[in-house]
């Protein structure tokens, strides 16, 4: 949720602190603000409201320093304006931070009854009092950031500065991400690799419990206890075209269009690293897969794809539900965890809660190296790259890419697909980019569906089967961007209470592709579209002839797309309700890469 950067530099670090700033605005947040060493003591600058406030203040103010920390804040306590902002400071400390003291209003009346005043209603504040007071009582700042440390109960990522240490930045996490990247003449610190300096080519994630004192010569790690660590350095994979939105008007229109390669790229990829896992489905009991969000729509069709193709029992949860539920875990299962971000804080829980129970775990992440993935005992990576979008578009596709290979590998190993059938499955799957081409090039008629919808106050979307998670999403992707209020049902649902929705000219989206499902489908939209509902039907030439048009009293409007099959379906026809959802959305005027109210890693509870 907030974004932590920090950079030590040769030269004035105020700019590669904004452009770090910059790069994370994706995650969502209501203010901004960075503190800079200066021989006069500690700087800081902040404003509420978009990134650009911040620019100005500064350009205004010409603060320089080689030492400064950043902020993007997303409210958890208190308002999002300018006094709650951060970074929050007194003479010898300055803190920025991402996550939540859940133990912050008795250190507050404590520290209060200390003699220390509070200028803002967060949580956070209580940080850097808490420094000063073991400051005063002669601690050093290691010792005192430590002994603050242990007063704090919640989650954390950190960046403090000292007044008395101008050489040194110093960071700390316990449940909340933070990454170092290291570049010619430069160190930076960040909530994750888009907040680095684009320049650093080498970065290394903290693990839980980690700090960290960095200065441009040296960086030194200790673990929870204490104990001076390495941790591994990478190669940087972000790349300046990653963080530019190129002719695109906003990064969602850039990143539905990557989906050909990006598709291509997972499945490639995914094949290769489950030549290495060490995993056997034939060993495998049932399958429980946990996620957020769009990531659970993936869950969800992943649900149908292991019961139909591999013959294996799933149990699909939203992570929030399922790490307060205390489910009985077989011994023998395999929990999957999907994440994009693999930050989410309520998967990552889930996870974890997993672990403790000794079942085996599967991450499947966009972001490698991310807290998720390193706590899974297992984790496979999709290539959609940086997605800086709120809405999850080609990180969705790439999931579903990533589970199908997975089907695949477990279909064959519990003997239910022979090699050849496989290969064929295979074949149909290295066919999706093509396909989505082809559904990429018919964008004027979904732009224009899209447009029609501006005046709607309702929209929803059915589906059956593998097409029903595929509704969700549609629904979801409309209503997070456009505002549009947005349900989707299972197309058999709508008769037990929903189709009293159903108005003159609702629209009703029908995922409607040529499969076992098609018949009962086509009945249900005749339900709609016999209560006068405007139905949009998505279907492929099959289903059009199934239709019988000519025969309909109110034949609906038809998107036609390529033929699929039950495995592909899903990938196809999401892209096509992204453009939709994009194009409706673009017509209400709404921040379409950073819609109001969300963020893209929701790394608290
Ligand atoms: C989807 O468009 C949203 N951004 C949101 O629902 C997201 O899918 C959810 O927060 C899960 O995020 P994750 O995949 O990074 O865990």
């Amino acid at each position: 949720m907030c974004g932590i950067v920090g950079s030590i530099h040769h030269q004035n670090v105020v700019p590669t602190l904004l452009q770090g700033l910059s790069n994370i605005e994706y995650r969502g947040y209501d203010s901004a603000g960075i503190s800079v060493l200066t021989p006069r003591g500690i700087k800081t600058l902040k404003r509420s409201g978009k990134l650009e406030h911040l620019r100005n203040l500064l350009d205004s103010q010409q603060l320089s320093g080689f030492c400064g920390i950043g902020h993007t804040r997303w409210a958890t306590h208190g308002e999002p304006n300018e006094r709650n902002a951060h970074p929050h400071s007194n003479d010898q400390v300055s803190v920025v931070h991402n996550g939540i003291i859940e133990n912050h209003s008795q250190l507050r009346q404590w520290l209060q009854a200390e003699g220390f005043s509070f200028n803002s209603q967060t949580d956070t504040e209580v940080i850097p009092h808490l420094i000063a007071y073991y400051l005063a009582r002669g601690y050093s700042p290691q010792k005192s950031l430590n002994a603050a440390l242990a007063n704090l109960k919640g989650s954390f990522a950190l960046g403090v500065l000292f007044d008395q240490d101008q050489q040194h930045i110093y960071a700390a996490r316990r449940g909340s991400p933070l990454v170092l990247g290291f570049g010619e003449g430069n160190v930076s610190l960040g909530s994750d690799a888009m907040a680095l300096n684009i320049n650093d080519d080498r970065i290394l994630y903290l693990e839980e419990g980690d700090q960290a004192r960095i200065s441009l010569n040296s960086i030194k790690l200790v673990d929870n206890n204490g104990k001076a660590v390495q941790r591994k350095q990478r190669k940087n994979e972000i790349r300046h075209e990653h963080c530019s939105k190129q002719n695109h008007r906003f990064y969602m229109h850039k990143e539905i269009l990557q989906q050909p390669d990006t598709i291509a790229q997972t499945l490639n990829h995914t094949q290769q690293q489950l030549t290495e896992l060490v995993l056997d489905f034939s060993k495998i009991s049932r399958l429980n897969i946990i996620a957020c969000g769009t990531s659970y729509y993936a869950a969800m069709v992943a649900k149908y794809w292991f019961e139909q193709q591999a013959g294996l029992c799933v149990d699909i949860d939203t992570a929030s539900e399922f790490r307060y539920r205390g489910a009985p875990l077989d011994q023998n299962s395999l929990t999957i965890v999907i994440s994009q971000s693999g930050e989410t804080a309520d998967t990552l829980a889930a996870l974890k809660h997993v672990r403790t129970q000794g079942c085996k775990t599967l991450a499947i992440v966009n972001v490698i190296a991310s807290s998720i993935a390193r706590e899974a005992h297992f984790s496979l990576q999709t290539q959609a790259g940086p997605e800086i979008g709120v809405a999850s578009t080609k990180a969705f596709t790439a999931q579903l890419s990533t589970l199908a290979c997975i089907v695949l590998k477990a279909a064959k190993e519990r003997q239910l697909l022979d090699a050849d059938n496989s290969a064929s499955l295979m074949d149909e799957l290295q066919q999706l980019p093509t396909q989505i081409q082809q559904v990429i090039a018919i964008e004027p008629e979904l732009q224009a569906l899209g447009e029609s919808l501006s005046d709607s106050r309702d929209a929803y979307f059915i589906g059956r089967g593998c097409s029903f998670p595929i509704a969700m999403e549609g629904a979801l992707k409309l209503k997070e961007i456009s505002y549009i209020h947005a349900e989707g049902f299972s197309a058999g649902e709508l008769k037990h209470g929903p189709i009293a929705l159903i108005e003159e000219n609702t629209p009703v989206f029908v995922i409607a592709p040529a499969d076992a499902w098609l018949d009962k489908t086509l009945s249900n939209m005749q339900e709609v579209s016999a209560r006068s509902g405007r139905c949009i039907m998505l279907g492929d030439q099959h289903s059009l002839t199934t239709l019988n048009i000519e025969q309909c009293q109110a034949p609906p409007e038809v998107v036609l797309l390529p033929c699929s099959s039950a495995l592909t379906s899903p990938i196809l026809y999401v892209v096509a309700l992204q453009l939709i959802a994009y194009y409706a959305a673009l017509s209400k005027g709404s921040d379409v890469d950073q819609p109001r109210n969300l963020a893209k890693s929701v790394t608290v509870e």
